[in-house]
């Protein structure tokens, strides 16, 4: 497993790959930076094309919050720092309307430097109330997308989509935000809201970040609608594990750009990396 150190100059380098200013390529590193590098660096590029991520925090025994719906510090320090990290290199954030209810989730960076993502719920009945923390106006766009007439606060765009079989398409969700110049999504949750993404075959990655604790019950973190009958048919992604301290990290690739994208070539970490 790959021990990741996010040092500042490590954190700085890979946010200048994300304006577009430096690769990953050239300068000392640890073997730490390295993992960074590795770890974000693919994530960070905007020339690999558009790119989603499903990433969930979970507990040893597969669980994101407990019975009474606490799900504040399922992650450890170093697996929310992670999860501020993603943030601040992806375009825009999306959540399902139960984790905008359940959690109140401003969805801002603030455990690292980086920009704000723009914000996106699905909230296809208008279930969320106009003063929940993810609408505030902070200078991020922000985004809901629909099934019904509802005026929402001013400055929030509302996406209008139509259901089928009582689904909103990710397919569809997917395309109006890449309209609006989102080009790299991350989808934090909850599971409903990854399961949907994944079955639709959007998923560029997959991150599940564990914590070494075992809270007995409550949600799980992923349920597919379609599950496998048989091992033999369970979903196989690529799959690279990152020590992030706290917690650890599976990093799964679903698509062939993905899998391209995690060779050491690929993002120039071999040779040159410590020239
Ligand atoms: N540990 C973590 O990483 C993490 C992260 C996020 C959340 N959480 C926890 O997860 C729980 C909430 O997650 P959840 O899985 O129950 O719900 P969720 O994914 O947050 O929200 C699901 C809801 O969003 C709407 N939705 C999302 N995608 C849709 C689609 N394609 N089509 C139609 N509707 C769609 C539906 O709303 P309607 O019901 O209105 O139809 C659906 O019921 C909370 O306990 C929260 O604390 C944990």
């Amino acid at each position: 497993m790959l021990f990741v150190d996010v040092t500042p100059k490590a954190w700085a380098r890979i946010l200048d790959i994300r304006r577009g200013r430096a690769c990953a390529c050239c300068g000392r590193w640890s073997a730490g930076e390295r993992a960074a590098l590795d770890l974000y660096g693919p994530l960070a590029r905007r020339d690999l094309g558009p790119v989603t991520v499903g990433q969930i925090g979970q507990s040893l025994d597969g669980r994101v919050a407990t019975v009474t719906g606490d799900a504040r510090d399922v992650s450890g320090p170093d697996g929310l720092a992670h999860l501020h990290r993603m943030r601040a290199l992806v375009d825009g954030v999306v959540i399902g309307v139960r984790t905008a209810l359940h959690d109140s989730s401003r969805l801002t960076v603030r455990l690292c430097d980086g920009p704000n993502p723009d914000r996106i719920v699905i909230d296809p009945q208008g279930r969320l109330p106009d003063d929940a923390p993810a609408l505030r106006d902070d200078g991020a766009r922000r985004f809901v997308i629909q099934a019904v007439d509802r005026t929402r606060p001013n400055g929030v765009q509302v996406i209008r989509l139509d259901r089928h079989k009582n689904q909103l398409d990710p397919a569809e969700i997917s395309a109006r935000l890449r309209a609006e110049g989102l080009h790299s999504l991350l989808i934090e949750g909850g599971g409903i809201t990854i399961a949907r993404f994944l079955e639709a075959g959007l998923l560029t990655r997959l991150q599940v970040a564990i914590a070494p604790l075992l809270i007995g019950g409550g949600p799980q973190g992923l349920t597919l609608p379609s599950p496998s009958a048989e091992l033999a048919n369970a979903l196989r992604p690529q799959m690279r594990a990152f020590s992030l301290g706290s917690d650890v990290l599976f990093d799964c690739g679903f698509t062939p750009a993905a899998a391209e994208a995690e060779q050491p070539q690929h993002i120039g970490l071999l040779d040159k990396s410590t020239g």
